[in-house]
């Protein structure tokens, strides 16, 4: 009898779409998508960012182009769309913290965090899977925020506990067309988003104290997660979260 084969990780032939690609989390992940075959596009609003990154995933011999977009802005959004062939894997890192006090939190802040990480995140995951006609697989880059609350984060939970939820709802949804729709929930990573916390000895205390391997996040920690949920080596994975906390959520 055959032995049964490990399904592939490859990608080769796939279009991706990363927006948030062009710094931190998200390049890391338009390059594990990358160097597993699959042609990838990514956004961000800096045009300078989104060279850059290009440029750096050219360079390697990846296959990458980009677009400078704000992609909570849905006219330019579906601007953008009409122009491109359709995506097999959207991971959309695209995100934004403004941490401080629940007691003090500005209607303007609670819009703003909002507009981009439950609202853009909703609307992209939306517009993209209508192109998704021969199935696909929708990744958020949500966090271990997610699923637990955290010092002066009560907006940033806000919006991700609602990332978490729209995917399980979505998952249900689009299950039929074998369009998958996960999260992946990261602990801590080292990034331009993070700097200001890691500098802050006592956030630093906190974060050292609840992650239970020895070290924080790096921007790697996440490549194979990505890979795993946008190859058929998930098949059967959908409405669910991949967290990579370092043992954060388990007590
Ligand atoms: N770092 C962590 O510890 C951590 C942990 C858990 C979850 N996360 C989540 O992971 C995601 C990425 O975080 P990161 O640490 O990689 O952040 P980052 O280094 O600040 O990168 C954010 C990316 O999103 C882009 N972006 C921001 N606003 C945008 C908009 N309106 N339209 C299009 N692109 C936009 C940024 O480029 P421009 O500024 O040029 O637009 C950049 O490419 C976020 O959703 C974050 O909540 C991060």
């Amino acid at each position: 009898m055959a032995l049964p084969q490990t399904p592939s990780f490859r990608l080769d032939g796939r279009r991706a779409f990363v927006p948030g690609g062009s710094r931190g989390i998200g390049l890391a992940c338009a390059a594990a998508l990358a160097q597993a075959g699959a042609h990838v596009v990514v956004a961000a609003r800096g045009d300078d960012g989104v060279r850059t990154a290009v440029a750096e995933l050219t360079a390697a011999g990846l296959s990458a182009e980009g677009m400078a977009m704000d992609v909570g802005d849905l006219a330019a959004l579906d601007d953008f769309l009409a122009d491109q062939a359709p995506f097999d894997i959207l991971c959309n890192s695209a995100g934004l913290a403004r941490h401080g006090p629940a007691i003090e939190t500005t209607p303007e802040d609670f819009d703003a965090v909002a507009r981009l990480n439950l609202r853009g995140a909703y609307f992209l995951a939306q517009r993209v899977a209508r192109g998704m006609t021969g199935g696909g697989s929708i990744m958020q880059i949500s966090s271990q925020m997610g699923h637990v609350g955290g010092v002066d984060r009560a907006v940033y939970c806000a919006t991700k506990w609602g990332v978490e939820g729209m995917t399980r709802a979505m998952a249900i949804e689009w299950g039929p067309r074998n369009i998958r729709v996960n999260t992946i929930c990261p602990t801590f990573i080292r990034t331009p988003l993070t700097e200001a916390t890691f500098a802050d000895p006592e956030r630093r205390a906190w974060i050292d104290a609840n992650i239970k391997l020895p070290r924080v996040g790096e921007v790697e920690d996440v490549m194979g997660a990505v890979l795993f949920l946008a190859s058929d080596a998930s098949a059967m994975v959908t409405g669910t979260s991949l967290l990579i906390d370092g043992g954060w959520t388990a007590g």
